[in-house]
């Protein structure tokens, strides 16, 4: 059969933009994306550049670890099983677009996670739901206009912590490797009831003075407000037990 009529046939029906059966969606889950090879490469490559680059973990340790808080937070608020499911495919995914440049990542990534979702057979709906959540998720463009975008901003700008480091010379950390270096133990739960989200931080304040944190988070916290402000939550901060916002 030649390309002419297998497209008068209908069988490319995907490409008439026609939703659900006759495009074969699937109920695409968080382990379909961890095992495909697609999605494995580009997060190899994306470790590969982060480190020429000279920044922070930003592949397979930092992704998973993002789309599982993501989850568990829109899970302890009683969301639908399905868009918790979306949020941790959203974490995910969230930083694939530093495979191709890190100046404007969240919207490359935004886009790449988009055609490989439909391409994997996920409804569009769900897709594109990924593709908003990703496309906000950096501090510098990123607004938290979704429940699935908020817990996504949440879960990644927590995670901040020492084994995010990958320059071993301690002679060269710059202040981005020393407080992430600093960070002993980073933890964020969510209270339905209480309606707070705490991010709670214990940091070696001999390798870096809580001032070095704020002056680098500053905007990652004030995006974790509005995020949990988003859910209907009020973000506090705790660094070594003492609340500072
Ligand atoms: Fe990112
Ligand atoms: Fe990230």
């Amino acid at each position: 059969m030649d390309q002419g009529s297998r497209i008068r046939s209908g069988i490319t029906v995907s490409q008439c933009g026609k939703p659900g059966r006759e495009r074969g969606v699937k109920l695409i889950t968080i382990e379909d994306i961890r095992k495909n090879r697609e999605i494995r490469t580009l997060l190899t490559i994306t470790g590969a550049q982060m480190r020429a680059l000279g920044y922070t973990e930003h592949s397979f340790r930092h992704v998973g670890l993002v789309a599982d808080t993501a989850g568990n937070i829109l899970e302890q608020l009683g969301f639908p099983e399905r868009e918790v499911e979306l949020a941790r495919i959203a974490g995910y995914l969230h930083d694939i677009g530093n495979a191709v440049n890190r100046s404007g990542h969240a919207h490359i990534g935004a886009v790449l996670a988009y055609q490989i979702l439909t391409g994997m057979g996920m409804d569009y709906d769900e897709a594109a739901q990924i593709m908003m959540a990703i496309g906000n998720h950096d501090e510098q463009t990123g607004t938290p206009v979704s429940s699935i975008a908020a817990a996504l901003i949440l879960a990644d700008k927590s995670d901040v912590h020492r084994s995010r480091v990958t320059n071993t010379d301690l002679a060269t950390f710059d202040i981005h490797d020393r407080v992430n270096y600093a960070v002993e133990k980073s933890e964020i739960s969510v209270d339905s009831e209480k309606k707070t989200c705490d991010l709670i931080l214990d940091i070696d304040t001999k390798i870096c003075p809580v001032m070095d944190y704020f002056e680098i988070f500053l905007v990652r916290m004030t995006m974790n407000r509005r995020a949990a402000a988003f859910l209907g939550l009020q973000f506090q901060l705790f660094i070594n037990d003492t609340k500072l916002i």
